[in-house]
């Protein structure tokens, strides 16, 4: 990589902010919900095919939808960061706040049930910006020892995002998704 576009990112990078949105304002609700649509058949399986962002067994979740508007009025009751990138919401990732499940040892955590970005932004930065807000700049009332999500067998990007983010692989489940597609649990955290 040249000078010019190690240059050229590191302004890119300086124009993207983040920041905890309120789910009831429907400036964010109106853009929120034109990401989830985006995204939805990116997810495996899609959005609109969930009537939870925490169920255990994925690929018995039809809800047989033409959007995915259970999985957005879930979203609502989540807490919800979203990356401006000047000054355009461009992605956002909600999260639980002191989830506890069994897939996680009972431990609570931050767990992330969707991270979204839209495709004109990708490769910008604004995924990484999102971990490192949620790992490193919440406020003291919502943080966490532990951060934690999931992902599915062959999403490379987000499993490459991950791990630069220091997340750690410590559960799979084969075939839970269904047509052999498992899913990855990741966790990042420290003992206090
Ligand atoms: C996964 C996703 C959130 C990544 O967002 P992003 O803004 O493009 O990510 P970033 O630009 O911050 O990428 C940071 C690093 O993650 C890795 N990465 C991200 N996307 C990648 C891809 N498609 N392939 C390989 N590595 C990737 C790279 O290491 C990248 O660093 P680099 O660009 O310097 O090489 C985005 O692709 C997305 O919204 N995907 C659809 C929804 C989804 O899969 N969500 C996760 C569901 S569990």
């Amino acid at each position: 990589m040249c000078r010019d576009d190690v240059s050229y990112q590191k302004v890119m990078k300086r124009m993207i902010s983040v920041q905890l949105a309120d789910t009831t304002d429907p400036e964010i609700s109106a853009t929120v919900w034109q990401l989830v649509k985006m995204c939805d058949e990116e997810f495996v399986p899609p959005l609109r095919s969930r009537d939870s962002t925490i169920a255990g067994h994925l690929s018995t979740s039809l809800t047989g939808s033409e959007e995915p508007v259970s999985y957005f009025d879930m979203l609502k009751s989540q807490h919800l960061l979203i990356a401006r990138f000047s000054p355009s919401v461009v992605g956002f990732l909600s999260f639980r706040h002191d989830h506890v499940a069994a897939e996680w040892a009972g431990f609570p955590s931050n767990y992330i049930t969707t991270i979204c970005v839209h495709k004109d932004h990708r490769r910008k930065g604004v995924g990484a910006a999102l971990y490192r807000t949620i790992l490193e700049r919440l406020p003291d009332a919502l943080t966490s020892h532990y951060t934690t999500t999931r992902t599915w067998d062959g999403n490379e990007g987000h499993i490459q995002l991950l791990r630069s983010m220091g997340f750690q692989l410590v559960r799979h489940v084969v075939n839970d998704r269904g047509g052999g597609i498992g899913s990855s649990y990741w966790v990042k955290g420290a003992v206090a």
